[in-house]
């Protein structure tokens, strides 16, 4: 057993006037993720205190810490807030009717986006914003604290750049998926489309994104077309993101490692040189479960991710076709069930590891000076995440998502 570090007491924090201190006090089992503040890869600290001034944490260690307020955890687990690094709120309607012929049988191909892309560009801002906020408000209840959304239910200039802005009102992560799908308007004529997307459509979409991604599968983009997408993307100073390897084999994944995205997502169908690819570079698999599970593909094998050494993620995939769940409570619960991860792997892959897929530091974790977002179980332990599935144990979310405060757009600023 290693050893367990005993955490050094910290002074309880002395903040300026106008900083109003919270403290969650008489926490039973915290999660730091930093192994040099408590137990396990985890960093577990048993009767706990955290401090956030400000929205910065600035104390963590044992409970007793005075605040301006406090918030009493009655001896429950409080973990960093999930880091969801896969969405795409922006859609109007819901394909039930899809998911429902699936579950009789029919086959997930991903040309559904099209519906969806109908009833999205047939909506009004305003409705789409709502929709959204709901989304938000709903994934904040299920304890995430930052969340990835992507455009992508637009395909055209002027619906893509709504959704991307309307993304941007919530999250500095929002990603332009102008390649999501070929839309029925170019039928035949894909090489003119991505043409579109990476010259006029990123143009407009650009000032409102952080991130380009494409969807590099048989039935959407070839790899070519998707690295067309990605460089321009990187042209116009946007970080890399890559949908590949969700319905077959495919070059997605080596195609985003070479071309050194951030993350590289679904992974649910890998070869041993896409592992090795992962594992010799900075790109995150991220694994999405729930879209396996609605869409009835084998699960992905994030065991040999991890035993091959490559950082992985767990991310919701919140989408009308594939994955309609904001849950990442339920990821977790398949992760461990399905996957091959270990509880702690599953906790860990849903905030560190979504940070990762963001290349964020200062979420995922609670340590002095990252942000003060955390969620408070109904559970003394993370185990009951997968032990519990399906039982809401989220008793209270600390974050920024909280408020549904819509961030200014900042032109210019966002990377
Ligand atoms: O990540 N794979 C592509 N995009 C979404 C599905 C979108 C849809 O079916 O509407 C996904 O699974």
């Amino acid at each position: 057993m290693p050893e367990t570090p005993t955490p050094t007491p910290t002074p309880t924090p002395t903040p300026t006037p106008t900083q109003r201190s919270l403290a969650i006090d008489n926490i039973g089992s915290l999660i730091t993720n930093d192994p040099t503040l408590g137990r396990g890869s985890l960093g577990i600290i048993d009767n706990a205190s955290v401090v956030i001034v400000d929205g910065v944490i600035e104390y963590v260690g044992p409970a007793g810490a005075l605040a301006d307020d406090r918030i009493d955890a009655d001896g429950a687990c409080v973990l960093p807030g999930f880091v969801d690094s896969h969405t795409h709120l922006v859609f109007a309607g819901d394909r039930a009717e899809e998911f429902t012929a699936r579950m009789a049988g029919q086959p997930y191909d991903g040309g559904g986006i099209r519906v969806t892309t109908d009833a999205t560009r047939n909506m009004s801002t305003g409705a789409l914003d709502g929709l959204v906020r709901q989304r938000l408000a709903e994934a904040h209840r299920a304890g995430t604290t930052t969340i990835e959304i992507k455009s992508g239910y637009g395909l055209n200039v002027v619906d893509e750049t709504r959704s991307v802005e309307i993304a941007r009102r919530y999250t500095t992560e929002s990603t332009f998926l102008g390649a999501h799908l070929l839309p029925a308007e170019f039928e035949g004529r894909a090489d003119d489309y991505i043409h579109l997307v990476c010259n006029e459509m990123l143009d407009a979409a650009q000032p409102h994104a952080k991130w380009v991604d494409a969807f590099c599968e048989t039935g959407a983009f070839d790899a070519d077309q998707s690295r067309a997408v990605l460089e321009a993307g990187r042209a116009a100073g946007l970080g890399l993101r890559l949908h590949g390897n969700q319905l077959g084999h495919g070059p997605g994944v080596q195609l985003a490692v070479d071309c050194g995205c951030a993350s590289v997502d679904h992974c649910t169908y890998l070869s041993n040189s896409d592992i090795e690819a992962l594992a010799g570079s900075d790109t995150v698999a991220t694994f999405l479960p729930a879209a396996d599970f609605s869409t009835r593909q084998p699960y992905g094998d994030a065991r040999r991710v991890i035993d091959a050494g490559a950082t992985v993620a767990l991310a919701s995939n919140c989408n009308p076709g594939s994955s309609y769940t904001t849950s990442i409570s339920f990821c977790i619960a398949i992760a461990v069930r399905e996957m091959g991860m270990t509880i702690d792997e599953a906790v860990q892959a849903v905030t560190l590891g979504g940070a990762a897929a963001l290349r964020r530091t200062d979420v995922g974790r609670l340590t002095p000076g990252s942000a003060g977002h955390a969620t408070i179980l109904d559970a003394p332990t993370h185990h009951h995440l997968a032990y519990r599935p399906g039982v809401p144990l989220i008793r209270q979310t600390i974050g920024p998502l909280g408020s549904l405060d819509p961030i200014r757009p900042q032109r210019g600023s966002t990377r």
